[in-house]
């Protein structure tokens, strides 16, 4: 797949499984829901081996690369791409340091989470990286371009 880095900036937030088994998936849409980020695609999924694979393929060298898969597809993920200027970095800020216990209190993981392998959510870590997981995540129909009506302040 090759992103086209047309467009507005994009990330793609994943709530992983450990997040839906602890009913945290409206506390984490209300998150970017609230800081004024525009939600364009939604859906629970069950993530496919091979699509974990190709997600994370950057990190196949990795020794927790087997866990880091079985973790992803051991239950349903709640997908999203979110748009918005500066929405990647800020969406980084607000999901907290990859440790749970170095995030800061205040950010997702910072208040949700204890441990790496069980950190709630990802974000994309580029602009690049966002259009390229929307396109994977995501099939053609699943995205919506929409201006909120009762916010167009916020754009
Ligand atoms: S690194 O070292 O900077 O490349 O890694 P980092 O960006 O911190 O993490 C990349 C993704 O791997 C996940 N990760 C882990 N999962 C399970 N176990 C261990 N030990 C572990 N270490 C890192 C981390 O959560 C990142 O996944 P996402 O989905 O992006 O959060």
């Amino acid at each position: 797949l090759v992103a086209s880095m047309e467009g507005p900036e994009e990330t793609y937030i994943m709530v992983k499984p450990d997040g839906v088994q602890r009913g945290l998936v409206g506390e984490i849409i209300s998150r970017f829901e609230k800081k004024g980020f525009l939600l364009k695609g939604l859906k629970l999924f069950q993530c496919p081996k091979d699509l974990a694979e190709e997600h994370y393929k950057d990190l196949k060298e990795r020794p927790f690369f087997p866990k880091l898969i079985e973790y992803i597809t051991s239950g349903p993920v709640v997908c999203m791409a979110w748009e918005g200027a500066g929405v990647v970095a800020s969406a980084r800020k607000l999901i907290g340091a990859t440790n749970p216990l170095q995030a800061e209190p205040g950010t997702i993981r910072g208040d949700l989470a204890v441990q790496t392998g069980r950190n709630v959510v990802h974000g994309s870590d580029s602009p690049e990286n966002g259009k390229r997981e929307i396109a994977l995540w995501f099939k053609e129909g699943e995205i919506c371009e929409w201006v909120p009506a009762q916010a167009p302040w916020l754009r």
